[in-house]
């Protein structure tokens, strides 16, 4: 089982942004404990950022017929982006929505997903745990 793991917007800052919010671990301290759970899981991984919207939507596209999987944190797309919702109902693929902070607590701008209506699931406000609680969902869809 191939899982592909998307991190949107400034997410490469994480270590240094906000951390009221997103706490103090970085974008690298993520991917190592996805890593780890992904081996104990026996699945594997892919794990991509950036701050382009059509890059994720690149890469969404790409996971079609590869991926069996997306754990996507839309960042800041998740309040704007149709084209990401897009993407996501084009390729079919099971997508778990997944946030540090719970954004549905935080300004009225950031209550608004548009890509939750395309995913099975959403975890937010759980902090990197919530990842591994997404990539777990994943995993668990094919036994
Ligand atoms: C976020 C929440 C979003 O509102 C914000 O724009 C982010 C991170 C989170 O993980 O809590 O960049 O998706």
């Amino acid at each position: 089982m191939h899982i592909l793991v998307l991190n949107g917007p400034n997410l490469n800052m994480l270590g240094i942004r906000e951390p009221q919010h997103y706490g103090t671990q970085t974008l690298a301290d993520l991917i190592d404990m996805l890593e780890h759970e992904a081996e104990n899981l026996g699945v594997s991984l892919e794990c991509y950022q950036s701050n382009h919207e059509g890059d994720l939507v690149d890469k969404i596209q790409a996971a079609y017929g590869k991926a069996d999987g997306i754990l996507i944190n839309p960042a800041a797309y998740t309040h704007t982006s149709v084209a990401l919702l897009d993407a996501v109902k084009a390729v079919q693929i099971p997508t778990v929505e997944v946030h540090i902070s719970d954004p549905d607590i935080r300004d009225d701008f950031r209550k608004v997903s548009y890509i939750r209506q395309a995913c099975i699931a959403t975890i937010k406000g759980k902090g990197f745990a919530g990842y591994i609680e997404g990539l777990q969902l994943l995993a668990n869809l094919k036994k």
